[in-house]
Parts: structure tokens; C-alpha cells; sequence
């Protein structure tokens, strides 16, 4: 009968069966779809797999250190690759929002080949390629071979003989299912779609490490909210967005000059068109206030109260 266990064992066995005793690479960007790849692949072939994970600086908080936790001692080869600074230089000056995901999808592909000309003789490269990625109605999680797939292609890292695609004949739920029964933390397999840019595409305007963290913490203390209020499953996605105003506040007497916040939650079943969610003031208030008062340079929070369309999700 077909439950997720079952799939699992089919699924492993159909890789060890293709792969044999090659050698696999995999572009783990800490999203469900390469997380539970890198799952799936690591419990067929082990050590045969490697998985990279470029770090890119644009994480939320926590986040890269998350995705080392869950996989470095999971018997693949692990590696992850602090390229923030990398990527802040590539990035330095650009305003433009087509241009910044250029860049750092370009960036990117250039960081993996770097890493994976290192690795010799990789027979095949693995990606976490979903069911509606293939129809073309989906929208990427940061799967982000696939997500920058317009910008560079394929790495141009070895001569591998072919893609292992495991997660094909999944649609997302299921991909959390699988990841579940494989042991996978709920903190991955829950995660909500976050753009291969990520945080690139938060900070509005041009990307400095300064804004980074000012956005990180921000946006870590509404996500913390509305967990802990009991809304974040029915909000299909919710983060923080550090605009490039700034406005005059007063904080204990002193004038202040500091960035305006907004605050971004949607509800959507594909990300296609969405509606904006109709949090409870008590929550936004508790929100709001925890932020000014714990966040340093922000002194002004907004909530977007438009759908899309004719609005996008992300405002990049
Ligand atoms: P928009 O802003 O177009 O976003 O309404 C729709 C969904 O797609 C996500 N998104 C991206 N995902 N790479 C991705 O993998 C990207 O460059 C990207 N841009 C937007 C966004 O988070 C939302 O879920």
C-alpha cells in the first residue's frame, strides 16, 4: 500500500540502483526541497554524496547554522561555504532588483563551481526538482539550481553523466511528508518558500552587512509572534522587509533618524495571487513594539495591507 515509508524505501533503492557506486553532487541551499533531497540520497549512497551549501550571507537568523546542524554529522559530505563576503562585494552599489538576483544568482553558480572542481570525478548531480517545477506552475523554494535556472544554467563543475531528481513525482506536501519519516527536523521540513536571493531581495536598495542584521533581527522577532499567537499555519508566508526610508522618531527624548520596517504576511495556496492576512491588531502592536524597542535603527514599522495582485509577495 503507498504510505511515505513505503515511497522512501522504493525511492532509496531506485537510487542505489541508478548511482551504483558513483559519486553524487548536490547544491543544498537549505530549503525543504534540497533538504529533504540531501535526506533521501544521503540515507541511500552516504559518503558517496556530497553536498554543498553556499552560504551566501543572506539568511535569515540562524538559518545557515541550522542547516549545518541538521546535515554535518548525517554521514554525507558536508560543506559549507562562507561566501558572505563574497557576495557583499559583487553586490556593493547595486540598487536595481533584476540586477541584484543577476548577481547573486551568478555569484552563486560561480561559488559552487569554485567549490566543486575541488571534488574530482562526480558522476552525477542531484537536484530537488518537485512536481510542479516541472509542470511550470510552482514556485521555487530556493531549490537553487532551478530558482536561478534563467541566470546560469547548470555549474559548470564536472562532466557528470546525469541529474538524480528524486522528489520529481512529489507535490510539496509530500516532499514535507518524506522529509518527516526520514527524521528531518520540523524546522526545515516546515519551512515556508523563501526566495533563492533571499535576504538580497528584503533589504531595499543596496545590500550592506549593517542592514542585514537589522533586518534579521526584525524579522526574527515577528516570525517568533506569530508562532508563539498560534497564526503561523494558517499565514503561508510572513516575513519582515527593511525598506530604504528613513524617518524621524523620538526615542527617551533624543531625536532619531532611523529606517522604516514593513511587515509583509500572505495567504495563498500558490503563490500566484495572494491575500493579505488579516493578523489581529493586538498581535501587529506586540509585534511593533518589541521591534523598535529591540532593534536598533528601526523606529517606524508598517503593515502591507495589499494583495497580489496587483502587488507582488516579495517587494523586489
Ligand atoms: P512574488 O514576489 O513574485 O513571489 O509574488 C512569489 C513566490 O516566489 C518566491 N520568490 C522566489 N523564489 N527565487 C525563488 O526561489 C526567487 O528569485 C524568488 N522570488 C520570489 C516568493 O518568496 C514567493 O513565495
Amino acid at each position: 500500500d503507498w504510505t511515505m515509508a513505503n515511497y522512501a524505501k522504493t525511492a532509496i533503492d531506485d537510487i542505489k540502483k541508478k548511482v551504483g557506486d558513483g559519486k553524487v553532487l548536490l547544491a543544498l541551499s537549505g530549503g525543504v526541497d534540497s533538504s529533504v533531497t540531501a535526506a533521501l540520497l544521503s540515507k541511500a549512497i552516504g559518503n558517496k554524496l556530497t553536498c554543498i551549501f553556499v552560504d551566501h550571507g543572506f539568511m535569515r537568523k540562524n538559518e545557515g547554522d541550522e542547516v549545518e546542524e541538521a546535515f554535518k554529522d548525517s554521514g554525507m559530505n558536508f560543506i559549507r561555504v562562507n561566501a558572505e563576503d563574497r557576495f557583499l562585494n559583487k553586490l556593493k552599489g547595486i540598487t536595481d532588483p533584476e540586477e541584484k538576483r543577476k548577481a547573486i544568482g551568478e555569484e552563486f553558480i560561480r561559488v559552487f563551481e569554485d567549490e566543486g572542481r575541488k571534488i574530482k570525478s562526480v558522476d552525477y548531480l542531484a537536484q530537488g526538482t518537485i512536481y510542479p517545477d516541472i509542470i511550470e506552475s510552482g514556485v521555487g523554494d530556493g531549490a537553487v539550481i532551478k530558482s536561478h535556472h534563467n541566470v546560469g544554467g547548470l555549474p559548470d563543475v564536472v562532466d557528470f553523466k546525469d541529474l538524480v531528481e528524486p522528489l520529481k513525482m512529489l507535490f510539496k506536501d509530500e516532499v514535507r511528508e518524506l522529509g518527516r519519516e526520514l527524521g528531518l527536523p520540523n524546522y526545515l521540513v516546515d519551512r515556508q518558500p523563501f526566495p533563492g536571493p533571499g535576504l538580497g531581495i528584503r533589504v531595499i536598495g543596496e545590500i550592506t552587512k549593517d542592514k542585514l542584521d537589522i533586518l534579521r533581527d526584525a524579522d526574527y522577532i515577528f516570525r517568533e509572534e506569530l508562532e508563539k499567537a498560534g497564526l503561523s499555519k494558517d499565514i503561508n508566508q510572513y516575513f519582515a522587509v527593511l525598506t530604504n526610508n528613513r524617518t524621524v522618531g523620538v526615542k527617551e527624548d533624543i531625536r532619531t533618524y532611523d529606517y522604516t520596517l514593513a511587515l509583509r504576511a500572505v495567504e495563498t495556496t500558490d503563490f500566484m495571487t495572494a491575500e493579505w492576512s488579516r493578523i489581529p491588531y493586538e498581535i501587529l502592536d506586540k509585534v511593533s513594539r518589541r521591534i523598535v524597542d529591540e532593534v536598533e535603527h528601526i523606529n517606524r514599522i508598517v503593515y502591507d495591507i495589499t494583495s497580489k495582485p496587483p502587488a507582488t509577495i516579495e517587494w523586489e
